[in-house]
């Protein structure tokens, strides 16, 4: 029975990261029409797609306010409201202006979302499993990128050019908030987190909690350790973190996020059809394999959240770190010496499949579990947000840099490849030194490690 009301809270709290999928997708499909239809120019369409972005680090950046003074639960209730606010606004837009505001929000809850169902689902899950339960995160992160994918197709083959200039971008807008209002429904009925609880002084209703999803025999144990760890010290969590251990968890949870974004996965699936016809491909084509790239994903991420438990986060990142290395280089060279062509698909399958055994989902699970009961809150939301800037960075200069006309000389589309490689060498060196192995250890059992590795 807890088993299934575990998978339940798990499942529902994960369709925060649905949305956070959907809501930065959804544009692909919309953006050619949109343009058309207010006639934008080119930094106006750019900052159609951007808006989100910065909306995102508003997000990231109250996140601890709201997940700290709120709770996770309501934290999650507001993230469903803006996207709901998001996906009306967006489909019914008078003005330009009135729509990049509405993009706003909804990248506002992505913020907030992408810091709190993580963090919601480790705090609620078991050590043995939590692993598994905050990957599922990142699987309705991938789901909800294809599944928008294939929405935008169904709306837009049900009518003429026409019907698409007026019609077609507001449905694909709309259509979010399907997922939004179940996600309001589904976030209603979850519990809130025991530990935010027991922060709060709630000792009865977080030992319910706790005994829903652990043995009973243990929740007593785990009361005490819970409260233990947030009585370390009485200091403020901002002051707490610039202990030395703590400073070093929070330099692990900033890396952990530059390097998740700087080894080029977002530029790979923002500019994948660009990139597949700088291989040869030709338009259709460059959807499909847009597509296989989005099945690749999927199936890598299921086969991640069955390891993740059993052989650790630390010897997933390391084979994903190698396969992303191997595979960047092998672009980045043909690309440079021309001897580019279709078979290159095979590496970015390559590199979409490292990706995503390790860290498109390890890196959310650590940054989830890694920070100390405490300083959780404040160090993820810091941690997010730079995770959001480095996003931003990336997305931004990657057609800047394959279209400048020394660097397209010298590499031919290289360039961004050869840099995304460097990033993958110094993200293997990064796991190596500094990264801890966090397999089946309580949240509570954080502190104590950080404390190790200090001495050593
Ligand atoms: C991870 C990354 C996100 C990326 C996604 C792709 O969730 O944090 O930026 O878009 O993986 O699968």
């Amino acid at each position: 029975m807890a088993a299934t009301d575990l998978r339940f809270v798990t499942l529902s709290a994960a369709l925060g990261g649905l949305l956070f999928g959907y809501d930065t997708a959804v544009i692909s499909g919309a953006i050619g029409n949109l343009t058309e239809y207010f006639s934008l120019s080119a930094a106006q369409t750019g900052w159609a797609i951007s808006s989100a972005l910065v909306g995102c680090l508003i997000g990231a950046f109250v996140s601890d306010f709201c997940s700290d003074r709120l709770g996770r639960k309501k934290s999650m209730l507001i993230a469903a409201l803006l996207f709901l606010a998001c996906s009306i606004g967006t489909a019914v837009p008078e003005t330009f202006s009135m729509f990049v505001i509405f993009r706003i929000i909804g990248g506002i809850g992505v913020g907030i979302a992408s810091m709190v169902v993580p963090m919601y689902i480790a705090e609620i899950a078991p050590a043995d499993k939590r692993g598994e339960l905050v990957a599922y995160n990142q699987l309705a992160i991938v789901i909800g990128i294809v599944v928008v994918y294939f929405v935008n197709y169904f709306i837009a083959v049900q009518g003429d050019a026409a019907w698409n200039l007026n019609m077609g971008w507001r449905l694909m807008f709309a259509s979010e908030a399907i997922p939004s209002v179940l996600y309001l429904v589904l976030v209603l009925f979850i519990p809130e987190s025991p530990r935010w609880l027991l922060q709060k002084g709630r000792e009865a209703e977080s030992i319910a909690v706790l005994e829903k999803f652990n043995n009973k025999e243990n929740v007593a144990y785990l009361v005490a350790d819970i409260s233990s760890s947030l009585h370390v010290s009485s200091e403020k969590p901002w002051k707490a973190l610039l202990e030395p251990q703590l400073r070093l968890a929070l330099v692990v949870g900033i890396g952990l996020s530059i390097f998740q974004q700087v080894t080029g996965i977002n530029a790979i699936l923002y500019y994948a059809p660009e990139i597949f016809k700088s291989f040869g491909s030709d338009v259709n084509a460059s959807l499909l394999e847009t597509s296989l790239l989005g099945l690749v994903n999927l199936v890598f991420t299921i086969i991640s959240i069955r390891l993740v438990d059993k052989i650790g986060r630390k010897p997933l990142l390391n084979i994903g770190s190698v396969g992303m290395l191997v595979s960047l280089i092998v672009v980045g060279y043909s690309l440079q010496h021309q001897i580019a062509g279709s078979w290159l698909l095979g590496f970015l399958m390559l590199f979409m499949a490292s990706f995503s055994i390790s860290w498109g989902p390890v890196v959310w699970v650590l940054l989830a579990e890694i920070f100390p009961n405490r300083i959780r809150s404040l160090a993820l939301s810091i941690s997010v947000f730079i995770q959001w800037g480095a996003n931003f960075a990336v997305s931004q200069s990657f057609p800047m840099l394959v279209q400048d006309k020394v660097l397209q000389e010298r590499f031919h589309g290289g360039f961004p490849f050869v840099i995304f490689a460097g990033f993958a060498m110094m993200a293997l060196v990064f796991v190596w030194k500094l990264v801890p192995e966090t397999k089946k250890m309580t949240l509570e059992e954080m502190d104590a490690m950080w404390e190790k590795r200090k001495l050593k």
